[in-house]
C-alpha cells in the first residue's frame, strides 16, 4: 500500500499550486525573463525543474556545472515561483551509457536498447544506481534548503520505456526477489508449478527472466515477474527517496506515477512516497475517454487514500506521441483540470509550460504555444488561473467517500490479462471502467480503491474481474458481507490464488433475459444454494435459461455475480436491480443523473461539491444549494456550460 508520509507542500500564500514543467535550458536568457512575466500573468506559482537535464549539470563524469540552475532558482524565487526539483535521473547523458553501456536496458528478444531517447536505464543496473545517487545527492546538498525548493521529484515517470528490463542485471536481481519471495526452490517449484512441461529447477540460478520462448512462458514466473519488475522500480525510489531525506530533511518528496489505462506495469499503491502524484493524458479516440479522465483521477485519490495530490503533468491541447492528435475543444481544457481537482488535485501542473521549439515533442501543447501569449490557448492558461485561486480554500479537503467502492488490484490486472487464457480479450482496466461510466450514466458516486483499503465505510463492494483472490482477501470480502455489505463481481472472478493456481471444486457471447448483450463470456451457472436469487438468466444458445446474474445473502449483507460481460449499456440496466435495497443511490437532482459527475470534497466543516458537465450541451442547474465558487464557461449560477465544470460551497 502507497505509504504516505504527512509532509504535503506547503504554498506560502495559501494556494493551490498551478504550474508546469519548465525547461529553460531549451531557451535564450531573455526567454526566461520573458517566462517568469507570464508565469505571474497567468498564476503559475510552482513549475518542476531539470527532469532532463542531467547532461547539462554533470557535463562529464563528476564534472558539475550548477550556475545555470543556480540562476533559474533562484530568478524564479524571485518572482514568487516555487520549484518542485527533480532529482533529473530520468535521462542518462551520452558520456554515461559510452563509459557504461551496461546499464542500458534489453528487450525480451535480448536486444540492448540504445541511448538517444529517454529514460534508457535498468532499473536494477548497480551501475546505474550509483551514478544516480551521486547526481541526487548533489543536487540535495546544493538546493535542500534553498527556500524556493518545496518538493522533490524523483526520476520521472518511473517504468515509462523501461519498466519491462530483461538484462542479466535484472535476472541476477529477480533471483535474489525469488528467493526471498519463496525461500527455497522446492516451495518456488510449487508455486510455479514447473512439474508442468519439464520446468523443474534444483537451484535459484537456474532461474531466468520470461526471455522470449518457444511458446507460453511459465504463467506464474510471468506473474513474479510483473510483482518484481514493479518492485525494482519501486526500489529504485526508494534509494532516491532515501538520499533526499538524508540530505534535504523536511522536503516532500513524490514521483509522479501514470494512473490510466495503458500502464498497468506500475502497481503504485506499493510504492513509498511523501505525496502521491500523477500524470494524466487523455486518449481521445478511445471509448468513454473523458470519463476515463475521471476514473484515473479517482484512482490516483485512492491511492493516495483520499488525501490530496498533485496532477504533475497533462496537456493543455493536443500531445504529439498518439497516431492522430486532437486538439482539445473549447471549454475542455479547464473541465479536464477542474475534474482532477475535484477528485483530490491540490495542483494542476501541465507538460509544459512553453512549446519546445526543437526536439521530439515541439508538436506537443504547452502553456504557451508557439504563436506565443496573444493566443486564446493562453487566455484560457489565465483565465484557469485565475480560478485556481478562487478555489483556494479548498486546499488540503479530502474526497467525501461515496456510497459504492470499486475495487481495482495490480495483481488481478496482471494475473487476468496473461497468455494461454480462454480469452486474449479480457480487459481488466476497461470491465472497472466500465462499472465507473455506467455508474456515471446512472448519477451514482463511486470510489475507486486500492485493495488493502477498509471496506466497511461503503455500501457496496464492486470488484471487476477480481480474478486472482488471496485468502486474506477473500477473508475480508467474507467479512465484510456478513457485516451487512453488498458484495457484486463479475465474471472470470475467483478463479485463481496468489500462486496463479485454479481454485478447484465458459464461454463465448449470449443475450440476457432483459435483452441486453452479453458478450464475451458466459458462465453456466448452477443454482445449489437454496437462498440464492436469479436476477438475470440468459436468452439464447446453450445456456438459455440458465442463471447468468445471481446473488445471494450472507449474515447481514449480500454478494451478486454478474457472469458475463455486459458492457455499460448492459451494466447501466442491471445496476437498478442490483443496487435495489442496498441504499447507494444518486444524491443528484433526476435531471442531471447521468449529464453531470458530481465529485465531494470535504474538510469537516465545509463541503465543495464539483458539477462536471459530462456532455456538448449546456445543463439547467437550477435550485442548487450553496455559494456558486467557480463556474466555467458561463458565469451564471442557474446554467452549466457545455463541458462546463461548476464548484458550489456548503457550509456543514
Ligand atoms: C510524459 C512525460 C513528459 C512528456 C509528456 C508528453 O510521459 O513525463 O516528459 O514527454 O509525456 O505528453
Amino acid at each position: 500500500m502507497t505509504q504516505i508520509t504527512s509532509s504535503f507542500p506547503h504554498s506560502s500564500r495559501g494556494e493551490l499550486f498551478y504550474g508546469a514543467d519548465y525547461n529553460p535550458e531549451q531557451w535564450s536568457r531573455e526567454t526566461w525573463d520573458e517566462d517568469v512575466k507570464l508565469m505571474k500573468q497567468a498564476g503559475v506559482n510552482v513549475v518542476s525543474l531539470a527532469i532532463f537535464s542531467w547532461a547539462i549539470i554533470e557535463v562529464a563524469d563528476d564534472k558539475w556545472d550548477f550556475a545555470w540552475l543556480d540562476e533559474v532558482i533562484n530568478l524564479l524565487h524571485k518572482n514568487g515561483i516555487a520549484v518542485d526539483l527533480a532529482t533529473a535521473t530520468a535521462s542518462p547523458p551520452p558520456w554515461l551509457t559510452k563509459a557504461h553501456p551496461e546499464v542500458l536496458p534489453v528487450t525480451k528478444n535480448g536486444e540492448t536498447l540504445y541511448p538517444g531517447g529517454r529514460q534508457h536505464w535498468r532499473p536494477t543496473s548497480p551501475i546505474f544506481r550509483r551514478y544516480a545517487l551521486r547526481l541526487v545527492e548533489q543536487l540535495a546538498k546544493r538546493y535542500g534548503s534553498h527556500p524556493a525548493v518545496i518538493a522533490w521529484h524523483v526520476n520521472n515517470e518511473l517504468g515509462c520505456h523501461n519498466n519491462y528490463d530483461f538484462s542479466d542485471d535484472a535476472a541476477e536481481a529477480f533471483r535474489t526477489w525469488l528467493k526471498e519471495r519463496y525461500g527455497t526452490i522446492d516451495k518456488l517449484n510449487f508455486a510455479w508449478g514447473t512439474a508442468f512441461w519439464s520446468q523443474h529447477y534444483v537451484d535459484f540460478a537456474d532461474i531466468l527472466p520470461p526471455r522470449q520462448a518457444a511458446t507460453f512462458p511459465n504463467p506464474t514466473q510471468q506473474l513474479d515477474w510483473a510483482r518484481f519488475s514493479s518492485d525494482a522500480l519501486g526500489a529504485h525510489l526508494d534509494a532516491e527517496l532515501e538520499a533526499l531525506h538524508k540530505h534535504s530533511p523536511g522536503v516532500p518528496v513524490t514521483t509522479n506515477y501514470m494512473l490510466g489505462r495503458g500502464t498497468r506495469g506500475m502497481d503504485v499503491s506499493s510504492w513509498k512516497v511523501d505525496f502521491v502524484s500523477n500524470d494524466h493524458y487523455r486518449v481521445q479516440t478511445e471509448p468513454d475517454e473523458r470519463d476515463e479522465l475521471s476514473f484515473s483521477a479517482n484512482l490516483t485519490s485512492g491511492v493516495a487514500h483520499g488525501a490530496p495530490w498533485w496532477l504533475m503533468e497533462h496537456s493543455t491541447s493536443a500531445v504529439n506521441w498518439q497516431g492522430i492528435n486532437i486538439p482539445k475543444r473549447s471549454g475542455e481544457m479547464a473541465r479536464d483540470s477542474l475534474t482532477h481537482v475535484a477528485h483530490g488535485a491540490d495542483a494542476v501542473c501541465y507538460f509544459q509550460w512553453r512549446q519546445s521549439k526543437a526536439g521530439a515533442e515541439k508538436y506537443h501543447s504547452a502553456m504557451v504555444p508557439h504563436v506565443g501569449p496573444d493566443s486564446q490557448l493562453f487566455r484560457d492558461v489565465v483565465k484557469l488561473g485565475e480560478n485556481m485561486k478562487a478555489l483556494a480554500e479548498i486546499r488540503g479537503s479530502h474526497r467525501v467517500t461515496a456510497p459504492i467502492a470499486i475495487l481495482f488490484d495490480w495483481d488481478c490486472w496482471w494475473a487476468s490479462e496473461l497468455d494461454s487464457h480462454p480469452s486474449s480479450r479480457v480487459n481488466y482496466y476497461r470491465e472497472a471502467l466500465d462499472w465507473f461510466v455506467a455508474l456515471l450514466d446512472l448519477g451514482i458516486r463511486a470510489d475507486a480503491v486500492t485493495s488493502p483499503t477498509d471496506l466497511s465505510k461503503y455500501k457496496v463492494v464492486i470488484a471487476p474481474i477480481l480474478y486472482l483472490v488471496d485468502d486474506p482477501l477473500q477473508q475480508r470480502i467474507h467479512e465484510y458481507v456478513h457485516d451487512g455489505g453488498h458484495f457484486i463481481t463479475t465474471y472470470f472472478s475467483g478463479i485463481v490464488d496468489v500462486n496463479d493456481h485454479a481454485k478447484l471444486g465458459g464461454t463465448l457471447g449470449r443475450s440476457l433475459d432483459d435483452g441486453t448483450e452479453a458478450t464475451m463470456w458466459t458462465d453456466p451457472i448452477d443454482i445449489i444454494g437454496k437462498s440464492v436469487e436469479v436476477i438475470r438468466k440468459y436468452d439464447s444458445g446453450d445456456v438459455k435459461g440458465r442463471p447468468a446474474v445471481t446473488r445471494n445473502s450472507a449474515g447481514k449483507g449480500t454478494a451478486a455475480y454478474v457472469s458475463t460481460r455486459l458492457g455499460v449499456q448492459g451494466l447501466k440496466k442491471l445496476l437498478p436491480d442490483l443496487l435495489k435495497g442496498t441504499k447507494a443511490q444518486s444524491t443528484l437532482p433526476p435531471s442531471l443523473r447521468g449529464p453531470v459527475e458530481q465529485v465531494i470534497r470535504s474538510d469537516g466543516h465545509t463541503e465543495w461539491e464539483f458539477l462536471i458537465n459530462r456532455t456538448d450541451d449546456p445543463i439547467d442547474l437550477k435550485d442548487m444549494e450553496g455559494d456558486l465558487l467557480v463556474s466555467t464557461g458561463v458565469e451564471r449560477k442557474a446554467r452549466l456550460a457545455e463541458r462546463g465544470i461548476a464548484v458550489f460551497r456548503r457550509k456543514l
